[in-house]
């Protein structure tokens, strides 16, 4: 036995020490851009993101729609793998779909279908407008487009075909597949077009090219996106089918995976990053994890992750402490694992990104994380609050929750995540389902978080990451300074509030 000579701390008991703020110190020369994979130190990282925040590999947190929201933000999701190969896989594929200039269309129908129909189409897949193909599939013969401003319920039977109401092809702008997409969007621009039908010679549809794209790529110039201008998406594997579920996820198209476990020091993540080195080579990047201290890091780093993330019983949802005894603080974790990411570089010339995981309940602590060290960070009751997340908005006492529940709790039954290599069923809790405040839009949102950690950046005197954990000043806070910042004020009560 042995006992650390330290008490485990977390992001909550640190403040930053500001530092000298420069003219070049701005919002706007403020980088905030991060590895997400090993690389050579002082070269680039084969995939980065400009904003550092990932989304938690939960069933509660994100889905297709929030992982095209964040990439849209520059930051990155992980598709949770508490579901079957296929499904998941269907789900990265709706993200590298999404946007790739020309677009796989993804909303079809047959003329032959009803105006009711095609609006319970729109309104479940959140769009104004269907393709029209001859048999309703994405590679059908191109017939014409329907959208919501074709019929209303009121004016039209909506018992009539798609038919009666559609615009025809032979009306319609079409292009081949041999124009580019700026000649594309040329043409869009020059016909006042919503959607471009790309059809072939046989008049078979290829893809579509979207207004809407055109002017996302335009607004959201920090996108994560990859060599083909389609959206970065990421996705969770499992040290049980990996066999089965990486070739899947690679068809589909992901750009990076992370094993998913508790507790992330086990033969079993090694086993299954061998699987990826020598099935892919360096083709594939997977990060590992989670871990909370050096040892730990340097197992995983060895055996080829990507990245490592950190972190044991801090997550909001989380029991694992109360449940098992296991975990550290998370500040701690960081401290120790941070020393170890450094020596390897020192000792290997190889940098391996951290991802700091769970516990971050406020900005303060992204940017205190930071400071000690993570290269981008993960979260879950964060993006959980957001109108783009998967969970249920649901009204309680008045006031607007969404739905959140841990991956080792009785809703999510994640076996994979939580069972420690030994075969057994899950017989216990390691996670909670409860509901967070709601709060609005994923774009507002991290538009504000990127604000504060910039302007914490920018007090602390650095214009990058990398200077910021080289040069952040920290200081552990007593007690009496908690006492301190709860002020003797009876605050207001404003709108909104409720969620911080
Ligand atoms: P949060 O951002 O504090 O909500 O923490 C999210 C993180 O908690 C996830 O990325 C996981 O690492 C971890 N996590 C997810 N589900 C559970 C659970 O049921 N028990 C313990 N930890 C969990």
């Amino acid at each position: 036995m042995k006992i650390l000579d330290e008490v485990s701390r977390t992001l909550n008991e640190f403040l930053l020490v500001p530092g000298l703020t420069t003219a070049d110190c701005t919002p706007d020369t403020v980088d905030l851009g991060a590895p997400l994979v090993r690389h050579r130190v002082g070269e680039p990282a084969a995939i980065r993101v400009a904003t550092p925040l990932t989304s938690a590999i939960m069933g509660a947190v994100s889905s297709p729609r929030l992982a095209i929201a964040l990439a849209q933000c520059g930051g990155l999701s992980f598709v949770h793998q508490n579901q079957p190969v296929a499904a998941q896989a269907a789900m990265v594929q709706a993200v590298k779909r999404h946007k790739a200039g020309f677009r796989f269309s993804d909303i079809n129908i047959k003329p032959s279908a009803t105006l009711g129909e095609v609006a319970l189409l729109l309104e479940s897949a959140e769009r104004d407008v269907a393709v029209v193909t001859d048999d309703g599939s994405p590679h059908g013969r191109f017939i014409g487009l329907i959208s919501t401003d074709d019929f209303h319920p009121h004016r039209h039977d909506l018992a009539s075909p798609v038919a009666s109401r559609m615009r025809p092809a032979q009306d319609l702008v079409t292009a081949p597949p041999t124009i580019t997409l700026s000649e594309a969007n040329t043409l869009i621009w020059d016909h006042r077009l919503d959607v471009l039908p790309v059809v072939d010679a046989g008049g078979l549809l290829q893809s579509i090219v979207l207004r809407r794209d055109y002017e996302l790529h335009k607004r959201f110039r920090n996108e994560s996106i990859d060599a083909d201008k389609r959206f970065r998406v990421g996705a969770g594997v499992n040290t049980h089918d990996y066999r089965e579920r990486i070739p899947a996820l690679v068809e589909a198209g992901a750009d990076l995976l992370c094993i998913d476990s508790s507790d992330g020091y086990s033969v079993w993540q090694a086993d299954t990053l061998a699987f990826v080195r020598d099935t892919y080579g360096g083709r594939v990047r997977i990060g590992a994890g989670n871990v909370v201290d050096a040892r730990a890091f340097r197992y995983l780093a060895d055996a080829g992750a990507d990245f490592v993330k950190v972190g044991i019983g801090g997550g909001s949802i989380c029991t694992t402490r109360d449940q098992k005894g296991i975990g550290r603080g998370q500040a701690s974790a960081l401290i120790d694992v941070v020393a170890g990411r450094d020596a390897y570089a020192a000792e290997t010339g190889v940098y391996v990104p951290l991802c700091c995981d769970g516990g971050l309940l406020t900005d303060a602590h992204m940017a205190v994380a930071f400071a000690l060290g993570a290269d981008f960070v993960m979260l879950g009751r964060y993006f959980a609050r957001f109108d783009e997340s998967p969970a249920p908005l649901v009204r309680v006492g008045g006031q607007f929750f969404k739905e959140y529940w841990g991956e080792g709790s009785n809703r999510a039954r994640n076996v994979s995540r939580y069972e420690h290599g030994g075969g057994s069923r899950l017989t216990f809790e390691e996670g909670v389902d409860g509901y967070v405040p709601y709060a609005g839009s994923l774009y507002d949102n991290v538009a504000l978080t990127i604000a504060k950690l910039k302007a914490t950046m920018i007090s602390c005197g650095a214009t990058g990451l990398p200077g910021f954990h080289r040069d952040a000043v920290l200081v552990p806070v007593s007690q009496q300074s908690f006492l301190q910042n709860s002020a003797e004020i009876q605050l207001r009560d404003r709108p909104g509030d409720a969620g911080r």
